[in-house]
């Protein structure tokens, strides 16, 4: 099977410093692996690439056999990749219902949401379909600002979802967290994974 994600000769300078150095990458369908290193390493900076937030100095990165190095993140989202972020991303003052519900509807036409009732309503039981997916259910009508820090980076990780990713990336997801939380989110991991693509 094709690669649905790779990477060749990609390679990131910031002033001297190389922090990426040609990197060849691949990762199949249905995968999920890990990227590991020390503090520096470059690991979110590979990220940063995959998804518009950086432009790389050189190679290629072909999603679905499309080179998208240096395409806008927007579009890379709309392409279908999807990623949670180190530092915490979402809306504080919105409750953990709306912060997945704006990312799913991100995906969807603004035009179809004011001409079909329905579509609103499909967008409705998508966010809370995420939020079970993530174990947030029972927080729905909270303030975001009132999660745990672990609840926090869950939610993170259900607004990248909302967004029907085919490749979703999770940058360091249990950065911060206890023994126990980090159990739960790498249980939650491996739940979401049955129909996705996951780099972390
Ligand atoms: N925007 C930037 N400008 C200059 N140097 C940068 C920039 N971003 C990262 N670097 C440098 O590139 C190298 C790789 O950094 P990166 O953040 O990708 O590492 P990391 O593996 O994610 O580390 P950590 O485990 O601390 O998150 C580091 O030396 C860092 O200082
Ligand atoms: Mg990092």
């Amino acid at each position: 099977m094709a690669p649905v994600l790779r990477t060749e000769g990609l390679t990131v300078r910031f002033g001297g410093l190389t922090a990426l150095d040609s990197v060849d990458f691949e990762i199949r369908r249905g995968e999920i692996r890990a990227i590991i290193g020390p503090n520096g390493a470059g690991k979110s900076t590979f990220f940063n690439c995959l998804t518009g937030v950086l432009r790389p100095t050189g190679g290629r990165i072909l999603f679905n056999g499309e080179n998208i190095a240096g395409l806008p993140s927007n579009l890379i989202s709309q392409k279908g990749i999807a990623r949670s972020y180190q530092i915490t991303n979402i809306l504080p003052n919105a409750t953990t219902l709306e912060n997945v519900r704006i990312a799913a509807q991100s995906r969807r036409h603004a035009w179809s949401m004011l001409r079909h009732h329905s579509a609103y309503l499909d967008i409705i039981d998508k966010a809370e379909a995420v939020l079970e997916a993530v174990g947030l259910r029972a927080k729905a009508h909270e303030l975001a600002a009132n999660l745990s820090h672990g609840e926090q980076r869950n939610l993170e990780i259900g607004i990248a979802l909302a967004t029907e990713p085919e490749l979703l990336c999770l940058d360091e997801p249990t950065a911060g967290m206890s023994a126990a939380e980090t159990h739960d989110t790498m249980e939650l991991v491996r739940r979401i994974a049955k129909d996705l693509t996951i780099l972390i």
